[in-house]
């Protein structure tokens, strides 16, 4: 009969428009059945401010962390995941992505949170609704990948049998060469707005003026919060170039890969 330290898992996660988080909450299900705990808690960074804290984690705690793909590799937000400190805590790396691939995005995650004190002992990547297209990750998480996601967090149970954790390697560039950002166009729509803030008090890199509703083209980082959250549907972006490109050549469904 095998000993298990009691986890806390903690979901922290950067997620602009809902998909990694989803995605997340399948994860932590699993692995809580599987690794006999209740105890599941939510660490949302997606915004500046909740960026703006330390957190520490230690030996009975399982930190998942998960991000979005862009451009192949971690949206290009200051900071991303450091404010997050372990002590030899064990960890486990989700990249949210829209069915094109994640690329570098894993071996990023794992060279960050390696040097804050974690051990990476496994990572997925899960295919989430794509932002610019309707076609892409449609409805995924879906019933095939729930059962992968139970695949993966079975697949992990022995490791916490024995409460032994060895980093593990993954694919990508642990330091991809930055991509340059293109704005793209997004529109107000002045009769719709009620002005009531949403957009600029959600926006994960402070890009929007809470006054005027502007968007400062330097912070934005193209994630389109501000079109999902707005309650009166007053924000839209332009995005029919990129979505054509990427069902073209990415509608083939991928498949939940896992690492261990
Ligand atoms: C700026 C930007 C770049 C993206 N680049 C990729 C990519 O390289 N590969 C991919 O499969 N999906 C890509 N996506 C889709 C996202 O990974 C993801 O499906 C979507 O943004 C939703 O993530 P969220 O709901 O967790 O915020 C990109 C999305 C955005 C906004």
């Amino acid at each position: 009969m095998h000993n298990f330290t009691s986890y806390t898992i903690h979901k922290a996660i950067f997620s602009p428009t809902y998909g990694t988080a989803h995605a997340a909450t399948l994860v932590a299900e699993q692995l809580s059945l599987n690794i006999s705990t209740e105890k599941i808690k939510k660490l949302d960074l997606t915004t500046p401010a909740s960026r703006s804290s330390r957190y520490f984690f230690g030996s009975n705690d399982l930190v998942i962390v998960g991000a979005p793909v862009y451009a192949g590799q971690l949206p290009p937000v200051e900071n991303l995941f450091r404010n997050l400190r372990g002590n030899q805590t064990p960890c486990i790396l989700l990249a949210g992505y829209g069915n094109r691939h994640y690329d570098d995005t894993l071996a990023q995650m794992a060279n960050i949170m390696m040097q804050q004190g974690f051990i990476c002992i496994g990572a997925i990547a899960c295919i989430i609704p794509h932002i610019f297209s309707e076609k892409l990750g449609s409805g995924r998480p879906n019933l095939s990948d729930l059962s992968r996601i139970a695949a993966f967090a079975n697949a992990l149970k022995p490791k916490f049998e024995t409460d032994s954790f060895a980093a593990i390697t993954l694919p990508g560039a642990a330091f991809p060469e930055k991509k340059e950002r293109k704005f793209m166009p997004k529109s107000l729509n002045a009769d719709l707005c009620t002005h009531c803030g949403l957009c600029a008090a959600s926006c994960p890199t402070g890009a929007i003026n809470k006054e005027n509703g502007e968007i400062d083209q330097t912070k934005c980082i193209n994630c389109m919060r501000c079109s999902v959250v707005c309650p009166a549907k007053a924000r839209s972006f332009e995005a029919d170039g990129i979505r054509s490109y990427l069902e073209e050549n990415f509608s083939e469904p991928r498949e939940i890969e896992f690492f261990l």
